[in-house]
């Protein structure tokens, strides 16, 4: 009998999609009728009619659920909870399994809350919940049962679930390993302009080696989701000015956009949605041989555009290959040497080839495809194969001047083991920006930008409450946010702890802090014999921060990257 499975994911920078699309992947495979779908697109109501779920999810923001996931963890489990109450009976009990995907941090599990309400509900655990260390340096897909630190990853746990979709052992494959299911995400190109296109992607496979999908199977799920552009607001770049010394090893600048009245406050981030330079998308044309202008249709865009912006905007070329990219590439080649090394790089048994070849020397997408230049990736499973470019958060650094949103942003640019120059994908589309474009549109490439408001969840204390703020690096973006807001109006005590490396080259914003109300103790680690961290500021002024900790304080900390924002890395001082 054909098994009926659900997979629901919530993932926020793409590696718990990845997996829910391998179980996917596996689930047909195995001959199951999978269905496939990013939790907020799923309609919760109908989850008491299901068969058999997993839910796979990471966890992000010190312990909060990714943005795909939020509704099912709070209105829709109430609906849910509504259904359950006034049913006539207890619902049958319905399988269920969760993987979770995070760094091992001692954060909450969020799908730990999920599968507690979930078996309230009525539902069946089939699996003890697995648990992936994206960091591990074997990647997610371990295999090493003997290390126990990996015991729960991705592999044992998909072998379990097999077993139990499948109790046969050995377990029989309902398509051939040489067959390709047909792609998840849909792309077509647009009647206009076939002609132009390299013929194994108008034609695609030959029909007989792709297994039917059921329309219905992926619900609302599109990679290019969340690059949405509804809401996004137009701005102009009026500063873009590196703020750390020359001779610094460390290039900050301070960008500042301007745009019509927006509304945002202290803690709030600023999305950016980076580009890919245009050298690189015509280097990943060539090595496709696609006709760049190629018109083509995607769900998130209401009319056809250019397969250039496509790649430009959308796709992250320059990404470190996930097993999941090997799998898919080796069915795309012709040559037999090369599908073979394809294929062992894509196997959990030899992650440490894959670590070497990709991880460690960080070593891209475009660099993979032009090591291997038979991989021709047909246009219908180009978003399969090259998953999405996600936008990157920055801290909002001012807040009295509603028309502009300041960024104090680091420029990610490094050497790797190999001596080959890297810059981060947003920090050398950053360092792109010209001052004075206007830039209203995001769909003219290398001229536009466009940006994101996200609301800090943080309801931060009145003015009266006296405050100890902890910024080191760019993490002082948000604390500037605060300081500047709280200068505006009689506001109690502001303590601020500043750390970089040297007082004449990294002391970020320095000559600003004596027009505000707040008192600085900065930390210079390398301006003397003896490093200095803002840890040993702290401890040196105890007795200031216990009296005003007695006297009602909230504390607030960053780390040197400014990753964490107000929003989300915040603790009440005791
Ligand atoms: C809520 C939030 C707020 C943030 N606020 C700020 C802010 O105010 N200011 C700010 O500058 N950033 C901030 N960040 C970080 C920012 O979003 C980006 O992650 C950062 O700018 C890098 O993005 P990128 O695209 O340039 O680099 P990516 O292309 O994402 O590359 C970064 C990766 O490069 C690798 N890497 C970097 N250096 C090296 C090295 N030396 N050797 C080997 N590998 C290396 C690391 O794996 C790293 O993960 C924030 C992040 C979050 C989540
Ligand atoms: C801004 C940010 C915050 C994070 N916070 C946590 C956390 O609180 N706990 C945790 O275990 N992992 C945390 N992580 C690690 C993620 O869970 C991990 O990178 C995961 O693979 C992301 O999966 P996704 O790409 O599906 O979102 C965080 C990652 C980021 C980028």
């Amino acid at each position: 009998m054909t098994r009926s499975l659900l997979i629901l994911y919530g993932s926020e920078t793409g590696n718990a999609q990845d997996c829910a699309e391998t179980v996917f992947r596996i689930a047909r495979r195995l001959g199951c009728d999978a269905r496939l779908s990013a939790m907020d697109r799923y309609p919760f109501i109908r989850i008491v009619d299901e068969n058999l779920v997993v839910f796979v999810a990471s966890t992000t923001g010190q312990g909060a659920v990714p943005a795909n996931m939020k509704a099912p963890c709070s209105s829709t489990i109430l609906i849910l909870e509504i259904l359950v109450l006034v049913a006539p009976q207890q619902p049958p009990r319905r399988p269920a399994a969760c993987l979770e995907i995070r760094h091992l941090w001692p954060r909450r599990l969020q799908l730990y809350k999920l599968e507690q309400r979930l078996s309230q509900l009525g539902a069946q655990s089939i699996l003890p919940r697995g648990e992936g260390d994206d960091q591990h340096p074997h990647g997610l897909a371990v295999f090493d049962h003997s290390d126990s630190r990996v015991d729960g990853g991705f592999v044992p746990w998909l072998d379990k679930l097999k077993a139990f979709i499948h109790p046969d052992t050995p377990i029989p494959d309902a398509l051939p390993p040489d067959a390709i299911l047909p792609p998840i995400h849909s792309i077509s190109v647009h009647s206009d302009s076939i002609m132009g296109l390299h013929s194994d992607s108008i034609m695609g496979l030959q029909s007989d080696s792709i297994m039917g999908l059921h329309s219905d199977s992926i619900m609302g799920l599109h990679s290019l989701d969340s690059h949405s552009m509804e809401g996004s607001i137009p701005v102009v770049v009026v500063q873009n000015m590196r703020i750390t010394a020359k001779d610094h090893w460390q290039d900050v600048r301070h960008i500042i956009f301007k745009s019509h009245p927006l509304d945002f406050d202290p803690g709030d981030v600023a999305v950016i949605y980076p580009l890919n330079p245009p050298p690189d998308v015509s280097l990943f044309c060539q090595l496709q041989r696609y006709n760049a202008t190629t018109m083509v249709s995607v769900s998130s865009y209401p009319h056809p555009i250019p397969l250039h912006h496509l790649i430009a905007c959308h796709l992250d070329i320059h990404s470190i290959p996930r097993r999941s990219f090997f799998n898919l590439a080796s069915y795309f080649t012709t040559n037999p040497t090369h599908q073979q090394k394809l294929v062992q790089l894509s196997s959990p048994e030899n992650s440490d080839d894959l670590y070497d070849y990709t991880s460690r020397p960080r070593r891209t997408i475009l660099e993979v495809l032009a090591d291997f230049p038979d991989i021709r990736i047909p246009l219908e499973y180009l978003l399969d194969v090259i998953p999405p470019l996600h936008p990157r958060h920055f801290s909002i650094a001012n807040s009295t001047e509603k028309t502009e949103i300041h960024l104090a942003a680091a420029i990610v640019r490094y050497k790797t083991i190999l001596w080959k120059e890297r810059w981060g994908v947003c920090s050398r589309y950053l360092d792109s920006l010209i001052i004075g474009t206007c830039h209203t549109t995001r769909l003219t490439l290398g001229t536009t930008i466009s940006i994101d408001i996200e609301k800090s969840w943080v309801k931060l204390p009145d003015s009266k409450t006296p405050m100890v703020l902890i910024g080191p690096g760019t993490g002082i973006a948000p604390m500037r946010s605060l300081i500047q807001s709280r200068s505006q109006n009689p506001a109690a005590e502001t303590i601020l702890f500043f750390g970089c490396r040297n007082k004449e080259k990294d002391f970020l914003f320095r000559d600003e802090w004596k027009y505000h109300n707040v008192v600085l103790f900065p930390a210079f680690s390398r301006d003397q014999k003896n490093k200095e961290y803002v840890q040993h500021v702290i401890t040196r002024q105890h007795q200031l921060i216990r009296d005003i900790v007695r006297r009602g304080a909230w504390e607030f900390g960053e780390n040197a990257t400014g990753r964490s924002s107000l929003s989300v890395g915040y603790s009440r001082a005791c």
